[in-house]
């Protein structure tokens, strides 16, 4: 088809207020996945994903539609991912767009990550078309919703599209909004080519598949191609389009969406936000917007059974092969033995793959609490960036240290503001701006340090206003301020994977409430276990665990073979997640006891 029929779209949207479903839905009104095949919701492909209710990956798909003017069209859906990490993915996936379809839950209203990505569509120039979605539940307000939308986002809503992605209302005037509202590409078929790359996936047979939007000029299957950020040369084995399926093609011109192969390695050598141009005649520019994913948070990860050490590498070799913004590398604790610390993009991109290393690679892993990076200046005015509490250097050794800071911004039912800004203020927070739009939506903008949001700031967000706020973050700098490293002891022995750094004001709480906390956590043994807590020299807070006074199989009173079995199958189950330090058996949760404490 011309380029003049040709849009490309994404769907914003606040998890769970219907993106699949209406993806799902358009793929099957076009025509394009047949309706014995819709069984499972085609866009969002890990199982990870599905169980968690969220899309990490980034996928496409070319929708055939002849519309009612009777002309043929190409609809190249383009997904995004739905969280606050992956803002980096979301904003290239946009730039690959000329229009996004604005899917707001009708009985739910707008949320703050749904107000960062229409932020993020704006910046890209985008047609947003708002729709209203879940109009069949009896709970929906659309009237009160599009109101809401009018005034915190600023889009007409005269004439909202009103959906039932469930129900397949409003489907088809969704499509023609579509293709009159979005404007078409436009057709730089003859300049020299450029394309962006949106997303791409590790296969094992055919490598690096990269899905990427031609901006300019043509490609074709068989051309050299340089990445121009990556500076690697690849010649493209294969050529496709996502109808979702991959059906191949010889040539893409600008304005569409496809997918190439190139014997490509690793993602790594074909980041996202990357600009393909032919190694022959290149552009002389690469498209703006590109940015090296940085990791954000860091953590240790160790394994329980040291035998496991090397299956660790391996699946954390493999990880990264799709995984660009995965980081890690080997380290050595004296309390955990041989590990890696890794590196995330933030707290979800970290659980995650926390749970596929358990969960595909049969792994048992003790993690460390998350730390985010700070910038130390040492006496010898080198600037080190620190990424493990432990490698702090000691204070006579350093002038400054530096720590992240996010500027953060909630949207809130007007009376929980009271209580958001409690939280807040104890997190270190400096208040900036207080946006009153309806009752249900108060904007709160606070900035804080990154470490005080990496601990359980979102689950002390969501449980204060029982659920109805939501926030979103993004990094604004670095700033100087007192910190110190907290030590903690374990049986007299110094645990450097409990070490952490905290502002000077709070060490005395938090060491108190981090040893209350260990104390509860960490079992009894046969002799009494003391916890201290100290920066420096200086013990700060202590505990101890009085020793065990009871044989556990004392109860059964020498006589139930079988009970006895049960009680040390228990026991050994408890023991799984331990780690020994000393002579002392540290469950799991006590090195991530840092996020519980009040
Ligand atoms: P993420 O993939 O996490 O971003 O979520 P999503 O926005 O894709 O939401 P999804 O399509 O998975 O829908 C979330 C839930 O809402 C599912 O249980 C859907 O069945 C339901 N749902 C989606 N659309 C409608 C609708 O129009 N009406 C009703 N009643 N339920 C809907």
């Amino acid at each position: 088809v011309p380029v003049s029929r040709i849009r490309n779209f994404s769907i914003i949207a606040h998890i769970d207020h219907g993106k699949s479903t209406l993806a799902d839905r358009m793929l099957q009104v076009t025509g394009t996945v047949e309706e014995r095949k819709m069984k499972e919701q085609f866009l969002d492909n890990l199982d990870l994903e599905r169980e968690r209710g969220i899309t990490i990956k980034l996928q496409a798909a070319r929708m055939n539609y002849t519309a009612k003017d009777g002309q043929h069209y190409v609809l190249n859906l383009i997904d995004t991912p739905g969280h606050v990490d992956f803002s980096y993915e979301v904003s290239r996936s946009l730039a690959a767009c000329e229009g996004a379809l604005l899917v707001v839950d009708a009985s739910q209203g707008v949320e703050a990550q749904t107000l960062a990505n229409v932020y993020l569509a704006l910046e890209n120039n985008l047609e947003i078309i708002p729709v209203l979605n879940k109009i069949d539940l009896p709970g929906a307000e659309p009237e009160r919703v599009a109101e809401e939308i009018e005034e915190i986002v600023g889009l007409d809503c005269s004439g909202i599209i009103k959906a039932s992605a469930k129900e397949g209302i409003g489907i088809d005037e969704i499509l023609e909004s579509i293709v009159h509202l979005v404007p078409p590409p436009q057709d730089t078929t003859n300049q020299p080519l450029r394309a962006l790359i949106f997303d791409s996936y590790y296969d094992a047979y055919r490598g690096v598949v990269v899905y990427f939007r031609v901006m300019d000029g043509t490609v074709k299957k068989g051309d050299r191609v340089l990445l121009m950020a990556s500076g690697k040369e690849y010649e493209i084995d294969e050529l496709g389009v996502l109808s979702p399926h991959q059906i191949q093609v010889n040539e893409l011109h600008a304005g569409e969406v496809g997918y190439f192969a190139a014997a490509i390695k690793t993602v790594e050598d074909a980041r996202v936000g990357d600009t393909i141009t032919l190694a022959q005649k290149p552009a002389s520019e690469p498209l703006p917007g590109y940015k090296e994913a940085k990791p954000m948070v860091f953590c240790g990860l160790f394994p329980t059974d040291s035998d496991q050490y090397e299956s660790l590498r391996d699946a954390l070799n493999k990880l990264k092969l799709n995984d660009a913004a995965l980081n890690f590398e080997p380290e050595t604790s004296t309390a955990m033995g041989f590990g890696f610390r890794c590196g995330f993009l933030g707290l979800l991109h970290m659980e995650i793959v926390q749970e596929r290393l358990e969960r595909e690679y049969d792994l048992d892993l003790i993690t460390t609490a998350p730390s985010v990076v700070y910038q130390v200046t040492t006496t010898d005015e080198e600037v080190l960036e620190i990424d493990n509490p432990s490698q702090l250097p000691p204070p006579q050794k350093r002038i400054k240290i530096e720590e992240p800071y996010v500027k953060v911004e909630i949207l809130t039912p007007e009376t929980y503001v009271g209580a958001l800004m409690d939280l807040c203020q104890s997190r270190r927070g400096e208040f900036k701006d207080m946006r009153y739009f309806t009752q249900t939506r108060t904007a709160l903008i606070y900035e804080l340090p990154l470490a005080e949001i990496v601990t359980d700031f979102f689950d002390q967000l969501k449980s204060r206003t029982r659920g109805y706020a939501s926030m979103e973050y993004h990094l604004i700098g670095y700033r100087e301020n007192e910190l110190v490293k907290l030590d903690i002891m374990v049986n007299g022995d110094g645990v450097d994977a409990l070490a952490m750094i905290v502002h000077r004001d709070k060490a005395y709480n938090v060491g108190r409430a981090l040893t209350e906390k260990l104390k509860e956590l960490i079992p009894r043994h046969q002799f009494k276990v003391p916890i201290q807590a100290a920066i420096g020299a200086k013990i700060i807070a202590s505990e101890h665990i009085p020793a065990l006074r009871k044989d556990v199989l004392a109860k059964c009173y020498g006589g139930d073979i079988t009970r006895k079995k049960k009680l040390l199958e228990k026991q050994a189950k408890g023991k799984k997640r331990m780690k020994s330090i000393g002579t002392v058996d540290v469950p799991q949760e006590a090195f991530m006891a840092v996020l519980r404490l009040n």
